[in-house]
């Protein structure tokens, strides 16, 4: 079923990747981007795709893009190497409320393990099972976001590590 689709990080690797699989799948995207110059044209000009241009700080350019209609969000922002400070962090800490008011059935915020979860063993998340390692290719990640993009997955609420293995 199409899907309307809020995107943080959609400039980067990641986030592209994921555009170009979702439009081909039919979803509509809302990208909130800083630098919208980064976005391949094809992406930036899909009747599918509305760009709003703003940061994680500007609380208007949230709220805009929040209640624009998409009932999914999607994370894929990621601090570029050597930032200082927890940007994605604070900009999480704004867009949740504002997802809960405006009713959506699902987010999913993509980033390098650094959440504990009550499953994981000493030496890493949710390993132990036999089918986890250290490798995720940008287009497997893609792959299973846009399966996830349901209600009833047995991960919500949980945090997954995502491997290639
Ligand atoms: N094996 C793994 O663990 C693995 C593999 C792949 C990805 N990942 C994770 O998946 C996520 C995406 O990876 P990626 O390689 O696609 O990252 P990336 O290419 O560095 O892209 C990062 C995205 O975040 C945006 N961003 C960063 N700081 C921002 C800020 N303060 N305000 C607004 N936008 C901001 C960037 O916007 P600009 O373009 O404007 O800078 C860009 O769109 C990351 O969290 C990464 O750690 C993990």
């Amino acid at each position: 079923m199409p899907e309307h689709i809020l995107i943080f990080g959609a400039t980067g690797l990641s986030g592209i990747e994921f555009c170009f699989s979702a439009l081909q799948q039919g979803h509509q995207l809302t990208l909130l981007v800083r630098s919208p110059h980064k976005l391949p044209r094809e992406i930036a000009s899909n009747v599918n795709v509305t760009v709003i241009e703003g940061t994680f700080e500007d609380v208007k350019k949230l709220e805009q893009a929040a209640g624009a209609g998409p009932q999914i969000f999607i994370s894929f922002a990621g601090p570029p190497g050597m930032s200082k400070g927890t940007h994605i962090t604070n900009a999480m800490k704004l867009i949740f409320p504002m997802l809960v008011a405006n009713k959506y059935k699902r987010a999913m915020v993509l980033g390098t393990c650094s959440y504990p979860a009550p499953q994981d063993k000493v030496n890493a998340t949710y390993t132990g099972y036999g089918d986890d390692g250290l490798f995720l290719s940008r287009k497997g990640m893609v792959r299973w976001v846009l399966q996830e993009m349901c209600e009833d997955s047995p991960w919500v609420g949980k945090a997954p590590a995502i491997s290639n293995h």
